[in-house]
Order: structure tokens, then sequence, then C-alpha cells
């Protein structure tokens, strides 16, 4: 039946639903469990676990071996990504924070994927450039400052390999995406830039997921 509120974007997701499905789909495990918590000081602002588990999906979809992700906070995404690479696959994930950084390390270690994933510490912007020997790359998940993602998504575009995915969260901008910011013109030339260059999408998750899926010419 046509559904002309769910079109026009009511959600009928309540807690006590995403906590069922959450639980069918993508319940934790002891890794996912400790990396899903945080430490006092630390910001508990981890994608959700249905969005964990479809980066993990997407990226054992095509086959992923090398990806990027900018932003590691304290590993959660990252143990989910590493977890659909095959055996010699490898995850380079970049967090500004030291702290941050070495609790993601402790938590990757714990999962059993320390050999698989290394964490960079440093700005997104300084790091990046230093990965350009590893590629091309068959995904990039950028989850960092969002002033920046206008950069972070044309270093993506650059090193990814035809067929390769770009992936953003926070695409929704907590709401702001429409505001005259530094960051809600970044990240509308992020939009933009990949429609141009890829096949794409938003995925409306809670604050939208922007799978973008490089185009050969
Ligand atoms: N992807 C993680 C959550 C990342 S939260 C997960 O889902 O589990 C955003 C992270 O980006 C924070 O840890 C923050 O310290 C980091 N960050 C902020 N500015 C950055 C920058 N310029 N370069 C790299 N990381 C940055
Ligand atoms: C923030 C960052 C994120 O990547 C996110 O998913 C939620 C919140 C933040 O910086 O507050
Ligand atoms: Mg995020």
């Amino acid at each position: 039946m046509a559904d002309s509120s769910s079109r026009a974007g009511e959600r009928y997701v309540s807690p006590a639903i995403l906590d069922y499905v959450n639980r069918v789909h993508a319940g934790h495990d002891p890794a996912l469990a400790q990396a899903f918590a945080v430490p006092d000081g630390i910001p508990a602002i981890q994608v959700g676990p249905s969005e964990g588990k479809l980066l993990e999906l997407l990226l054992r979809m095509i086959g992923a071996r090398k990806v990027v992700e900018v932003g590691t906070l304290v590993g959660y995404s990252a143990i989910h990504i590493a977890r659909a690479l095959p055996e010699g696959g490898h995850l380079w994930s970049v967090e500004y924070e030291a702290k941050h950084a070495e609790l993601a390390r402790a938590n990757i270690a714990k999962a059993g994927l320390a050999s698989r994933v290394t964490v960079q510490v440093g700005a997104g912007r300084d790091v990046l450039p230093t990965l350009d020997r590893h590629g091309p790359f068959d995904a990039v998940f950028i989850d960092a400052d969002k002033v920046n993602y206008d950069h972070y998504g044309r270093w993506a575009l650059e090193h990814l390999r035809p067929g390769g995915l770009v992936l953003g969260d926070n695409a929704y901008l907590f709401g702001e995406l429409m505001d005259d910011s530094d960051r809600g013109r970044a990240m509308r030339a992020f939009h933009e830039m990949v429609a141009r260059a890829c096949d794409s999408v938003c995925i409306p998750t809670p604050d939208g997921l922007v799978l973008g899926v490089v185009r050969a010419h």
C-alpha cells in the first residue's frame, strides 16, 4: 500500500523496535560489546549496531581487501570492517586523539584482529597522503570531523578502484545539513562530489549514511 507518511520521512522505529532488530540481526559478541562501551571522558558516538553490521555486509559483498577509515574512536566500526576482510586484507584507520587510538588498538587486539588493522594517529588531512602508496582501495569510510568531509571525499574518490565504495556517516549532519555553516557547506560538497563520481544514495539511517559506488569510466 502506498504510504505517503513514510515517503515524507516519518519513521516508525521506536526504542523497543530498534532494540529488537539490533538484537535479532546485529547482536554483540564480547569484542563488539567492549568497543561499543566507552570509558568516562570518551564520547559514545559510534555508529549504531545496524549501521556497523551494514558496513560489514557491504564490504563482504564487494570482496573488499583494502579499506581506509577516517575516525576510529575506540574501534567499534573498525572491528566490523576488519571482520569483513579476507585473510591478507587490511584496514588503515585514522584517529586524531591518541587516547582514542590506544583504546581502539586494545579493543581490536582483543577481537583478534590486530594483524589486520593499523590505527594511525594524526589528523586525517595529514595522515591520508601517507596512505596513498597502499592504494587503490576497495572502500573508504568517513566518520571524523565533519568540516573536512569534502577533503576526505576528494581523497577517497582519487584513491578508490572503479566499483569501490565511499561511505560517509552523519550525512544529515545532526539535522544541520542545510545550514549556512562551514560544516554544512563541506557536507553538501561531499554529497555532491560523491553523486558526480558514483552511483550513489543516502541511506536513511538515523543520521544518514552516504553510499557511493565509484563509476568505471
Ligand atoms: N567510526 C567510529 C566513531 C568515530 S567518532 C565508530 O563508529 O566506532 C569520530 C572520531 O573522529 C573521534 O574519535 C574523533 O577523535 C576523531 N577525529 C576528530 N577529528 C579528526 C581528524 N581531524 N582526523 C582524524 N580523526 C578525527
Ligand atoms: C559526533 C560524531 C559522529 O561521527 C557521530 O556519529 C555522532 C556524533 C560528534 O562529533 O558529536
Ligand atoms: Mg558518525
